[in-house]
């Protein structure tokens, strides 16, 4: 057909619509937001969640809220029908989550939508069927007071999107986000949710936020939360904040809320990495879930269209608000000493040895950037056959002149702080981490048993059993599938826990729970990982972090002494699984150096 240039039209009302979906509909999660949102607006204190094939072909959500009467329901169909604000006044105070009137019809452009609602004051409901925006049937219909809206085959008219929706795990894993985060804000309203049929989520009506943490990530992780309340110049804080010895390998558990809605942040998420940095291990984050509540002129939440992303007015004021209820909350805790972080010259025994150890691995850092530039390692002519040869790096010049390494006469002798062990070969002194050592080690071993035989498993005289958050519950098959190659026995116990009957041989001393809780982390944070092999080799990295002794554990001099035997043997042994540095080197010259003999 040819398009007549130069002349304006008004866009029919259903391709309108589709586009505005594009914005609002990203995924099947986002009608579930959507559908929620308007739940709570009506006031409902049940909310159920149904979703198949990871809401591709099916969501419905249920609500006992307010309902429609046939009129309303009819006009909330239609863009830019709202209940909730009538004035650009409105706009500045909204309580409400939604306020655009756009949802609706958005979803049912480009779904197979049914609406059936009620109100309290009439006996019989409304069932709406409209398809791709286009109405098919109004009748009545009798159903209880609450509105009930199922959404099929989404997408069914956009096949560029339908196509780009990502695996079913993937897509519930957005959904159980979504749930649990609107979860968290209203306790007082009871969450369910079903996929295909079974519950993944089933959180009852409870009076406080911490009784809904407890329901959500289980009684281990709430134990390990610390509440606190500020009330600052312009905003109200509510901290919920996991212990510093509570760490996680990632961002996942730090989420914050605005005015009850959940918002994507850096600002935030920079206070929150600021206030904690010095208390907790580098490369581990801290649990936090933060409430913050201010007046909504102050903050523009309409720059994203799913309503996300946020701007404050006053970054600054907000970034030191939030900055100072960490560290007060921090404080009242007794996370941080009184005293100033410790120097070298002043030591003191009452500081935990978390900000101590921070410091030492930032100078070990940078004694490694300075070695960086130095040339490497290089094996021994004709050396001892227990050491694999490394491969020799072609460096310039310098590494003719580099002492080599000398395994064979490494003399143990000293540990300092119980966490470095310091040994001297005949030209070198070496500093080593106790701890990334026989993680290194044990990592090793634990690749070469899965190459081989597999992974040695040692029964547990009491099986533990650890409870597990939706998100990692939804994949516990294939957790239960990977970890059996690993040495892990596990097993599904009622909904939301698992037996561990047995873990690798090598986890003897380890602290089996957390390592478990980790690798879930990791398996449920990437549900789509094709790269199995990757997969295994972050759980071997993790399970081999765990079983290690930790900084300040003592060491008896025969496993001193079996841990450097074992650790010379893997190569290159200078950076552990984790690219943190194992060996630090000085040699003889260098000393003689500074002590000015040459
Ligand atoms: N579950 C429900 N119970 C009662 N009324 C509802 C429900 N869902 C929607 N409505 C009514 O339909 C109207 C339109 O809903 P829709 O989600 O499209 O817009 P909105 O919530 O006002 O704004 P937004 O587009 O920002 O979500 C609402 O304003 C509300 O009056
Ligand atoms: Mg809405």
């Amino acid at each position: 057909m040819q398009r007549e240039m130069g002349k304006i039209r008004l866009l029919p009302e259903n391709i309108a619509n589709k586009i505005a979906a594009g914005e609002v509909v990203e995924r099947p999660a986002s009608v579930v937001k959507e559908l929620v949102e308007n739940a709570l607006d009506a006031e409902s204190s049940d909310i159920a969640v149904e979703a198949r094939i990871g809401g591709k072909d099916l969501i419905r959500v249920i609500d006992n809220g307010i309902g429609m009467s046939r009129e309303d329901a009819m006009l909330a169909l239609e863009r830019h029908a709202t209940s909730k604000i009538q004035s650009m006044q409105d706009l500045e105070t909204i309580t409400t989550m939604g306020f655009r009137g756009e949802a609706l019809p958005s979803i049912a452009s480009i779904s197979h939508l049914e609406l059936i609602t009620r109100t309290r004051d009439v006996m019989e409901g409304t069932k709406i069927k409209i398809e791709g925006g286009t109405i098919k049937d109004v009748e009545q219909a009798g159903c209880p007071v609450g509105t009930r809206i199922s959404v099929a085959n989404l997408f069914f008219n956009v096949p560029a999107r339908r196509k780009f929706l990502k695996t079913t795990s993937t897509e519930l894993n957005h959904i159980i986000k979504y749930i649990t985060w609107a979860g968290l804000v209203h306790p007082q309203v009871a969450f369910k949710l079903v996929h295909n049929g079974k519950i993944v989520i089933e959180a009852r009506r409870c009076d406080t936020i911490i009784d809904r943490i407890h329901t959500l990530y289980g009684k281990d992780f709430a134990g390990n939360i610390l509440k606190s309340d500020w009330d600052f110049e312009t905003i109200k804080l509510r901290l919920f904040i996991g212990k510093p010895e509570f760490t996680k390998a990632n961002r996942e558990y730090q989420l914050f809320f605005l005015n009850r809605r959940p918002i994507r942040s850096k600002l935030l998420g920079a206070a929150l990495g600021k206030a904690f940095q010095p208390v907790i291990p580098k490369g581990r984050y801290p649990v936090a879930i933060l409430f913050i509540e201010m007046d909504p002129s102050e903050v523009d939440v309409n720059v994203h269209p799913a309503k996300t992303e946020v701007r404050f007015r006053d970054e600054r004021g907000v970034f030191n608000q939030v900055s100072h209820g960490l560290l007060m909350a921090m404080r009242q805790q007794e996370y941080i000493p009184e005293i100033p972080a410790p120097t070298a010259e002043t030591p003191s025994p009452t500081v935990s040895n978390h900000p101590r150890r921070a410091k030492v691995e930032s100078s070990v850092m940078d004694y490694l950037s300075r070695q960086e530039r130095k040339p490497e390692f290089v094996p021994r002519p004709g050396g001892s056959p227990r050491i694999a040869a490394p491969p020799v790096r072609q460096r310039p010049t310098e590494s003719i002149a580099l002492p080599l390494m000398d395994f064979e006469n490494i003399q143990i002798k000293t540990r300092l702080f119980n966490t470095y062990i310091v040994a001297e070969t005949a030209n070198e002194v070496l500093f080593i981490d106790q701890h990334i050592a026989e993680e290194r080690v044990i990592y090793k071993k634990l690749r070469k048993q899965m190459q081989e035989q597999g992974v040695p498993s040692q029964g547990l005289l009491l099986p533990i059993t650890v409870e597990l958050s939706p998100a990692q519950a939804a994949v516990i098959d294939s957790t239960v599938d990977i970890l059996a190659n690993m040495g892990f026995s596990l097993e599904p116990f009622g909904g939301k826990t698992i037996i561990v009957r047995a873990v690798p041989a090598v986890m003897g001393r380890g602290d089996v729970k957390q390592a478990i809780v980790e690798i879930m982390d990791q398996i449920a944070a990437s549900p789509d990982k094709h790269d199995r092999l990757k997969l295994q080799d972050e759980v071997l990295i993790t399970t081999a972090c765990h079983s290690s002794v930790k900084a300040g554990e003592t060491l008896s001099d025969a496993e001193t002494a079996n841990l450097l035997k074992e650790l010379f043997n893997t190569h290159p042994p200078f950076v552990c699984p984790h690219g943190r540095p194992i060996i630090i080197r000085m040699n003889r010259a260098e000393l003689e150096e500074k002590f000015q003999r040459k």
